[in-house]
């Protein structure tokens, strides 16, 4: 079995968790159950991260000690990850002892090595970036930008690792490890940053200006700076479970890819003599009008909401199908109910409607066997074995988007087939060679179906899983065998109807006329297509 552990930055808890939060470990998530459905030994990891300045700072502010302030924004996080059924193996916090002491001991180990050395600072510094800034930060005129808050000049011992060593050898490690960073675009701007000679990297805050944070090990005086203490979280979190480290990918947003992710992190673990992960895997940003959504800019969607609206499936869904891994997207809720409404109710709930009340009206609710392959069947049976080697390429490379789009267009098509078979009209005939094509278009889309819904488990477990108890079916061990086109579903007793994507209650409307009935609840059966009359393949209309 092959080894894969897979992490997702670690969040500030200096605010609720948002979109983008959500959408990174969502991602996480699909990628760690699409290896595990290939067969590797997975471990995910993630989880808070607690220490610094703001944490400090958002505690003050509210009168309570940082850890119990920590405490009550982590439990959100965690409450978040649930709710996104997120299948993550592990959840650490900054504040755990078992991180405090992994980062104290390779702190100690870089100190004896002499890679860490105190001396004098003086200089500009942002409390809101937690960094040291220098002139060439500043804007053309003299000012410091925005992002950077107040800066103040400090004059400081510190202490300080000899990064600037290690640029010759990392710029050589990622000329030779191309795929270092995906997308590849983002190695470029990696090592374009390289170019300009490295700082060394300041690694302490003196205790009277930050209290909260890991003592350094050789000298209590100081506390270790945020981004040091952070990121060794992938690697603490596996200290004690052998075989895990290294990772195989960390999952950040690109903002924290230059030069925390792709510089101080790969050369912090080299210069420690721990092996590198294999790579990192840099998204981009959810918008709204334009702008980064954000805990600091105030236009954070809070992904709870939707999920409460629209479950996690339809949730998960949208952030994969939307996002072309990498780069950025904007959010509106409009483009949410297209998809929802389009590729979920209308073609995949289509799908599930008809074949369940098709089988139940004219087989009894159990599913036949094909009995006959005319170009129909065939052809969906070749645009399946196409879809299917496809996708699983396409998941291996991160290009999930791409993926979902295949499997709805292999659903659209399987829609066309049964408007062709017209089965509602198959079962009115009594001739035997009807009967025959009855049976096998009831079995032709039920496959399709299961075929479908099983490639686009990692994005929507808990549908696949419904839509297969309603089709009587248990899957097998083996992920892979289960995307074969066969007869596993031969003989299965299906469920009478099942709602997954019911249509969204329409924004309030002013009170009813007097007489009038009141509405239909959100969540009720769809009328299944009329047999006997075209079905157009409209979207069933919940609740009408
Ligand atoms: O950076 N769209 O934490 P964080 C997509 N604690 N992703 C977004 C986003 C958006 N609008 N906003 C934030 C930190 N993210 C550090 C990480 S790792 C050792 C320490 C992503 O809470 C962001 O890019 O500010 C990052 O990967 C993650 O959310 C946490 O951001
Ligand atoms: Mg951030």
């Amino acid at each position: 079995m092959k080894r894969f552990y897979i992490t997702t930055a670690i969040d500030y808890v200096n605010g609720s968790p948002h979109l983008g939060h959500a959408y990174e470990k969502v991602l996480t998530d699909v990628i760690a159950r699409f290896r595990r459905q290939m067969g590797d030994q997975v471990h995910y990891l993630t989880g808070t991260d607690e220490h610094g300045q703001k944490v400090q700072a958002s505690a003050r502010k509210l009168g309570i000690e940082p850890q119990q302030f920590a405490d009550q924004v982590s439990a959100e996080f965690r409450k978040l990850i649930t709710r996104l059924e997120i299948s993550n193996d592990d959840f650490i916090r900054t504040t755990e002892e078992r991180h405090k002491t992994v980062v104290r001991q390779v702190l100690q180990q870089l100190f004896d090595k002499g890679e860490i050395y105190k001396a004098e600072y003086k200089g500009f510094y942002s409390t809101r970036q937690e960094q040291f800034l220098q002139e060439k930060d500043r804007l053309p005129g003299g000012a410091w930008p925005e992002i950077y808050g107040e800066v103040t000049e400090i004059t400081e011992s510190n202490y300080f690792f000899k990064l600037r060593n290690y640029q010759e050898w990392l710029v050589e490690f990622l000329t030779k490890n191309e795929n270092f960073v995906f997308p590849r675009y983002r190695q470029k701007q990696v090592l374009e940053f390289l170019k300009e000679p490295l700082n060394d990297l300041c690694i302490s805050r003196p205790r009277e200006r930050l209290e909260w944070g890991i003592p350094l090990p050789f000298d209590e005086g100081y506390v270790t700076y945020v981004w040091f203490d952070a990121l060794l979280n992938y690697y603490s979190a596996v200290a004690d479970k052998p075989g895990v480290w290294p990772a195989t990918y960390h999952v950040i947003g690109k903002d924290i890819l230059v030069p925390p992710h792709a510089v101080y992190w790969p050369i912090m673990l080299h210069a420690a003599g721990i092996p590198l992960p294999e790579g990192i895997i840099a998204h981009g940003w959810w918008l709204q009008s334009g702008a980064k959504m954000s805990k600091s800019t105030g236009n954070a969607l809070n992904p709870l909401d939707l999920v409460d609206e629209f479950g996690a499936d339809a949730f998960r869904y949208f952030l994969i199908r939307e996002m072309n891994v990498g780069q950025d997207s904007e959010f509106t809720r409009e483009q949410f109910l297209v998809r929802y409404n389009s590729e979920l109710a209308n073609n995949l709930g289509n799908l599930v409607n008809r074949t369940l009340n098709m089988t139940t009206r004219f087989a009894g609710g159990v599913l036949p066997a094909a009995e006959i392959t005319e170009d129909l069947e065939r052809s969906l049976q070749e645009l399946w074995a196409k879809t299917r080697e496809e996708v699983i390429t396409l998941c291996e490379g991160f290009q999930f988007h791409t993926a979902l789009e295949r499997t709805m267009a292999f659903l659209t098509e399987t829609n066309a087939y049964v408007e062709k078979r017209a089965p509602w009209k198959l079962g009115k005939s009594a001739e035997a060679k009807d009967q025959a094509l009855l049976r096998t278009s009831l079995a032709t889309m039920a496959e399709a179906l299961r075929l479908a819904v099983a490639v686009m488990q990692h994005v929507t477990p808990t549908a696949t899983q419904k839509i297969n108890a309603v089709l009587g079916y248990t899957p097998g061990a083996r992920w892979q065998d289960e995307l074969v086109w066969g007869a596993k579903l031969n003989g299965a007793k299906v469920e009478a109807a099942l709602v997954l994507f019911p249509r969204p209650t329409p924004p309030a409307t002013p009170a009813p006329a007097a007489g009038a009935k009141p509405a239909a609840p959100k969540a009720k059966a769809p009328k299944p297509p009329k047999p006997g009359k075209p079905d157009t393949g409209a979207a069933p209309t919940a609740g009408r």
